[in-house]
């Protein structure tokens, strides 16, 4: 059983390798309705998240910026997730919900990096009164 938790974990480990390598929703959106550009406080890599609202519900996402495999790989998992979703379920997503969703545990050092996205994307949905 051990060793399939094992093999388990090491598949998504190398899931999110592989969005950091080829990352979803990477690029800038123009005329986005929302915006915000958060940094990770531990090691200073800075992302900026795009938002388009329609109907009040994400209508496009995307991100730019720097960071490490699991900030990259967890922008690129929440994104997809967050396409179509309704604003005030994305403004409501805990932590544990986005750890979750990227199937890996981080572990306290890199809870930053992994949350990084969500921070952005709950602080662009804060500023934004539509
Ligand atoms: Fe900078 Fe992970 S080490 S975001």
């Amino acid at each position: 059983m051990e060793d399939s938790d094992d093999e388990i974990k090491k598949l998504y480990a190398e899931a999110i390798i592989s969005y950091y390598e080829h990352p979803h929703n990477k690029r800038k959106l123009e005329s986005a309705d929302a915006e915000f550009k958060e940094s990770n406080p531990v090691c200073g890599d800075v992302l900026t998240v795009y938002i388009k609202v329609k109907d009040k519900k994400i209508e496009d996402i995307s991100f730019e910026g720097q960071g490490c495999a699991i900030s990259i790989g967890s922008a690129s998992i929440f994104t997809d997730f967050a396409k179509g979703k309704d604003i005030e379920l994305i403004r409501k997503f805990s932590v544990k919900e986005l750890i979750d969703l990227i199937k890996i545990d981080p572990g306290p050092v890199r809870l930053n990096c992994a949350t990084l996205i969500l921070r952005a994307t709950q602080k662009a949905l804060s500023k934004y009164k539509g």
